[in-house]
């Protein structure tokens, strides 16, 4: 069987628009580009099979590609059943990589669609969140001896992960992808903080400047997050329950207060925990008629859906991707893409350049899976990888720096302080 029929995807005949999309990131991800040269000649992953479970957009497309001209037979399913674009999925079809995956596909749907990625019995995998690691744990035990390793994207999955490798139940190797420097600093940062408001913008047609934004959680993607309300000219809050990043926060010139006082005056709420309930009836009962509420966690879980369903006395979709919840006392509150990922799930995810950083230290955590004997548990990426991926990004930007000199080596590993 070809990829198009064994794929479950919504319309082939997209693939030429998806095309075009992939082609446009293409041109702004030298790093993938170089790696996919170097992959096209050495075949590292010859005779292997890769199943990808990430956001299918077209940064993620391209990077099925690179690991596909590493010799992979390649498979795809979304890591969220929002963030996928039927026309990317079409063009990687065409392409001869098998997707399973479409917009908007239900809970049963996407967790068919998980499993369907595990019927292809792939030798190794990257996920995104840890749904895929963890549907095989639970409902495929006798498969895990098949897999040699994964990669893991965000700071969610890599909690499940430790999360099980804690109770003794991650059966092979992960890497840590989002732990790397040249990941966190970058994606989280400045990737999330950027595309957190290209997806609120774009959605709502509404003005930042001036405004009250509130951002509940600040780890690294909320940093961006605020750093980039500010930047566009917005009175900024942070709640925080870690009181060392409260600190921080308010040693970067934010606010900081209950989520119950921050609500009172906001016009923005974006959560970027990663954790749930942050947003609550407690919040909603006081907050600013007219709030925008947004969440860019991986789980459409941190603002409460069932609170703000109850406390409702109409729902209504007022714009694509804008939900109203009209309350008892004439208060409106808007909820964007159902409280899940605003910037991919009414957005195009984080900008390309930034991807590409990411998905090389993807495309090259999964070579070194494949290059080495890694126990079973959550590794790191080998810091040479991580700052490879660092350099790269500099040359292809054609930026020089200097290197230590073999006296400053031997300065920096001594302690007699000569
Ligand atoms: N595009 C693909 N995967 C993504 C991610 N995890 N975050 C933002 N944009 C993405």
């Amino acid at each position: 069987m070809n990829a198009l029929e064994q794929s479950m995807i919504r319309d082939i005949s997209l693939a030429e628009q998806g095309g075009l999309k992939i082609e446009w990131v293409a041109a702004h991800m030298p790093l993938l580009g170089r790696l996919k040269e170097q992959f096209e000649r050495e075949q590292p992953f010859a005779g292997k099979k890769v199943a990808i479970c990430l956001h299918l957009e077209a940064k993620t497309a391209y990077l099925a590609l690179v690991v596909q001209a590493g010799g992979a037979q390649v498979a795809v399913a979304a890591s969220n059943p929002l963030s996928t674009q039927d026309d990317v999925v079409a063009a990687l079809v065409r392409r001869g990589v098998t997707a399973y995956a479409w917009h908007g596909a239900t809970d049963d749907e996407y967790h068919m669609h998980l499993n369907k990625l595990l019927d292809f019995h792939p030798d190794i995998l990257i996920d995104d969140g840890g749904d895929l690691v963890s549907t095989l744990h639970r409902e495929r035990p006798e498969q895990t001896a098949e897999i040699i390793g994964g990669c893991e994207e965000t700071t969610t999955g890599i909690l499940r992960l430790k999360a099980m490798a804690a109770d003794g139940e991650l059966k092979f190797p992960m890497l840590a992808v989002n732990d790397a420097y040249s990941k966190y600093l970058f994606d989280n940062r400045y990737g999330t903080g950027q595309s957190v408001w290209d997806g609120i913008m774009r959605t709502t047609n509404l003005v930042v400047a001036g405004k009250t934004v509130v951002t509940v959680g600040y780890g690294w993607c909320g940093k961006g997050v605020a750093m980039r309300a500010k930047g566009l000219g917005a009175r900024v809050i942070v709640c925080e329950v870690n009181p060392i990043k409260a600190v921080e926060a308010v040693m970067d010139g934010f606010e900081v207060m209950t989520i119950h006082e921050a609500a009172k005056s906001a016009d923005f709420v974006v959560t970027v925990t990663g954790n749930r309930d942050c947003v609550t009836k407690d919040a909603f009962a006081v907050m600013k008629d007219k709030a925008v509420l947004a969440n860019a966690g991986h789980f459409d879980v941190e603002i409460s859906k069932g609170d703000l369903t109850s406390m409702a006395t109409e729902v209504r979709t007022v714009r694509k991707n804008i939900e109203e919840f009209a309350l008892a006392d004439g208060r409106k509150l808007y909820l964007l893409a159902e409280g899940r990922l605003v910037n991919l799930a009414a957005g195009d995810g984080h900008p390309a350049e930034v991807m590409d950083m990411t998905f090389a230290l993807q495309a090259l955590g999964l070579r070194n899976l494949l290059q080495n004997k890694y126990e079973a548990g959550v590794h790191s990426i080998p810091k040479e990888v991580d700052e490879y991926v660092a350099q790269l990004r500099l040359q292809t930007w054609g930026y020089d720096i200097d290197a230590l000199t073999p006296e400053q080596e031997r300065y920096l590993s001594s302690w007699q302080g000569e």
